[in-house]
């Protein structure tokens, strides 16, 4: 990133504002302090792009719970759309003691989540769902729900609030739309 100019240059227009995010995480927070009274709750985040999100999350939660992280890396086979994911940084819990929520960034193609749900599903959790701050659902190559979705947003690339573009940006207060061309 050589200056100021050219790293804002690339910001192209604000999607979802500050305000916004933090209106809907508000209310995901107090229907997760509800849906999970009671019950020991693991928030899993998969590094590094859901920081952020978990970060505000978990503070509009009111009921005890606990964090781990885990991260992986994707390998996309060729032309195929059936991508395998290898964790890389393991979660240090036995999930098989927690309900498990996991707390993810952004789903696209869905290959991420189809596969880690899978591995984490053979690990007999109490439960297992996923919320997602944002859901480009017109980009999936396989098929997958998450069980909670904060924002629908077109099939653009999309940066801050933890997400990058070549690792600048995380820092951003707000989602924007990344100019590629520029
Ligand atoms: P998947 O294609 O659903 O497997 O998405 C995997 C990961 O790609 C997400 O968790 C993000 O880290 C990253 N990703 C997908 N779309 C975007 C985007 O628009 N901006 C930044 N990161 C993205
Ligand atoms: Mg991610």
């Amino acid at each position: 990133m050589t200056n100021q100019q050219e790293f804002k240059s690339k910001i192209k227009r604000v999607l979802i504002t500050e305000a916004e995010l933090q209106e809907r995480i508000k209310h995901a927070g107090s229907m997760l302090s509800e849906e999970y009274q009671g019950k020991p709750l693991l928030l899993v985040s998969i590094l590094k792009g859901a920081f952020v999100f978990l970060a505000d999350l978990c503070r509009e939660i009111t009921i005890p719970c606990e964090i781990d992280f885990m991260a992986t890396k994707s390998y996309y086979g060729g032309t195929t759309n059936c991508g395998t994911v290898n964790i890389v940084y393991e979660l240090e819990h036995d999930i098989s003691q927690y309900h498990v929520l996991i707390v993810e960034d952004i789903i696209d193609t869905g290959i991420t989540l189809k596969d880690v749900v899978k591995k984490l599903k053979a690990r007999n959790p109490l439960s297992l769902k996923v919320i997602t701050l944002l859901d480009k659902t017109d980009a999936r190559k396989v098929e997958f729900e998450a069980d909670y979705t904060l924002f629908e947003i077109p099939n653009e690339y999309v940066i801050g609030y933890g997400l990058d573009s070549g690792e600048y940006y995380r820092n951003l207060p707000y989602i924007a739309v990344f100019d590629e061309k520029r």
